[in-house]
């Protein structure tokens, strides 16, 4: 079991997004997964529930644990080394905290979303920061890469103020693939995995409906590499 924790602390910077973007490639691959859901607004809770809801959910292969405090997350922890998924991804709440802690140092590798705002960049810089000194502290080294969310991948199109953020990263550690702003992923939340998702809307009886079942199922496929290079990323001690 390799343990892939999500953190930033700036909420809305894509935790829970690239999380489940991630789970439903591993999903689609018949790969089994563990998720604790950290954060206590139950994020991940919610987008199972609402999978469940329309019958987009892999009860099989997808099992969830309520991380939602300290001792929460110790019993989540067990749970999952009785479950043994393959990957057991953990989604965190903002900020720094003894929760953050516990699921920072227990982790195989640390995934810091962020886009490219200036506000959001100084933040995700914090965040590094944090689990540097963290790492330090604890005498761990746990390799940690930022994944550019909501970025566009076509470096052509940056603006002035992208292109000079993207100077400040590329002496950072961070992963290649970027994960550009869709609608689909948007909407994922709501809807449950996007592979299960696609399969539900490619039966729906609403004409409209089945119309977006194509889009959903490239979206999903468009975030392969991402998904590729992080697993990649568990592999080697540190990223380039
Ligand atoms: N790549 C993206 N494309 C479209 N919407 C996104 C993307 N990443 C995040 N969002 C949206 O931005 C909001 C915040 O993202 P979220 O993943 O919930 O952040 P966090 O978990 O870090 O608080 C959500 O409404 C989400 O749907
Ligand atoms: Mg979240």
């Amino acid at each position: 079991m390799r343990i892939i924790t999500f953190l930033a602390f700036k909420g809305g910077a894509g935790k829970t997004t690239s999380l489940c973007l991630m789970a439903s490639v591993l999903n689609k691959r018949g790969i089994r997964l563990g998720l604790i859901d950290a954060d206590e607004n139950r994020s991940v809770v919610k987008w199972r529930n609402y999978g469940r809801a329309i019958g987009a959910w892999d009860e099989d292969n997808i099992k969830v644990y309520d991380g939602s405090d300290e001792e929460r997350l110790e019993a989540a922890f067990e749970q999952a080394e009785r479950d043994q998924p393959e990957y057991l991804l953990i989604d965190t709440h903002g900020g720094g905290s003894d929760l953050n802690q516990l699921a920072v140092l227990n982790s195989d590798l640390i995934v810091i979303p962020t886009d490219l705002g200036t506000g959001e960049l100084d933040i995700a810089l914090e965040t590094m920061e944090y689990v540097m000194n963290l790492q330090k502290a604890a005498e761990v080294d746990i390799p940690t890469g930022f994944l550019l969310n909501r970025v566009q991948t076509d470096d052509a199109k940056f603006t002035i103020a992208e292109r000079a953020a993207m100077e400040i990263m590329k002496d950072l550690p961070a992963f290649a693939v970027r994960i550009p702003f869709s609608k689909y992923y948007k909407s994922m939340a709501g809807n449950g995995p996007l592979n299960l998702y696609a399969d539900y809307l490619r039966t729906h009886p609403d004409s409209v409906m089945r119309l977006r079942a194509p889009q959903t199922r490239m979206s999903l496929a468009q975030a392969e590499p991402m998904v590729d290079e992080i697993l990649a990323a568990l592999t080697v001690p540190e990223l380039a």
